[in-house]
């Protein structure tokens, strides 16, 4: 079965963005000038899935009206024939068929996950966390589809971490496959202590699930930092060989986690270089600015 449907999860606290987070999700940080949800949901339409559904929590509203229609805005730029903002700000509106589920309390990624549970259905789906970038000049998801079409299995996206970093991570055990890139995975452990991390091999927020997650889910009992934990679905669905069982796509391209402040810097400093119209005065000022410091 093709996957068409996406689950955005955008419903976390956000507390190591506090206190830009205090009233705004930290989804609608911008990068330059774009929020981060707009670069998770523009790459879930380049590989093609055209059904999504984001899963918020409390202050929506800015999610929300991003994606909506802004037409005094639009009316505005319209009249003055400013048709570059104008294209801007439509762009986001008709990107995608947005659909909207609330987790009431942030109770974890996995709790999150169960939220789209009516939506999904029995099929196959991707999941892309709100917060975390892709760059697209890298490819990720649509390998990750690719694999599932050919395993008819869960795909999890694995990044190489430094072993002082993995207990900030979920990590895998992994075993080789006949690709270079892919690996099964055997088990999965979420923010192992220091020192006893499995391999250095981290889960990033990529993935397609088997439908057969949600019950899973459901029976999972609250797991590191009390929440939901989907890395213990996943284990399970491994360790269970469930439903295809579990395989890795080794990422090595450049990731970003917004939610987290340096990571957060790093992804103005890549996407505004890379930027036709800020790129090369950006990067003349940071030549200088390291120059001098
Ligand atoms: P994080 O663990 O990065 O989110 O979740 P957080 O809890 O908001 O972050 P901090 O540690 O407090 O700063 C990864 C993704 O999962 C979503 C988040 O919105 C983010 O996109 N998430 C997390 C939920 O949707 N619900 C949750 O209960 C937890």
């Amino acid at each position: 079965m093709p996957i068409t449907k996406a689950v955005i999860p955008a419903a976390g606290l956000g507390t190591r963005f506090l206190p830009a987070t205090k009233a705004m999700p930290k989804e609608m940080l911008p990068v330059v000038d774009t929020p981060a949800i707009q670069y998770v949901v523009e790459e879930a339409v380049r590989a093609g899935l055209s059904d999504l559904l984001m899963v918020t929590g409390r202050n929506k509203n800015a999610l929300e009206n991003h994606f909506d229609r802004a037409t005094e805005l639009e009316a505005m730029l319209e009249a003055k024939g400013d048709q570059r903002r104008l294209e801007a700000v439509l762009r986001s509106t008709n990107l995608a068929t947005l659909h909207y589920v609330r987790q009431r309390d942030p109770l974890g990624l996995g709790h999150a996950v169960l939220r789209a549970q009516m939506h999904v259905g029995h099929e196959p789906f991707a999941v892309l966390l709100g917060d975390d970038l892709i760059d697209e000049r890298d490819v990720l998801l649509e390998r990750m589809i690719a694999v599932h079409d050919m395993k008819n299995a869960t795909v999890i996206a694995l990044m190489e971490v430094e072993p002082q970093a993995a207990h900030l991570y979920g990590i895998a055990t992994v075993e080789t496959t006949d690709l270079d890139d892919v690996v099964k995975i055997t088990g999965l452990v979420e923010k192992p202590a220091s020192g006893t991390a499995p391999s250095n091999l981290a889960v990033i927020g990529r993935y397609v699930l088997q439908p057969e997650i949600f019950p899973i889910l459901e029976a999972t009992k609250p797991g590191s930092g009390g929440e939901i934990q989907l890395t213990d679905g996943l284990n399970a669905l491994a360790t269970g060989d469930i439903a295809g069982g579990v395989y890795g796509v080794i990422f090595s391209g450049r990731r970003y986690d917004t939610g987290d402040r340096l990571d957060y810097l790093k992804a103005i400093v890549q996407v505004a270089t890379s930027r036709e119209d800020l790129g090369p005065d950006f990067l003349a000022w940071l030549r200088q600015f390291m120059a001098t410091h």
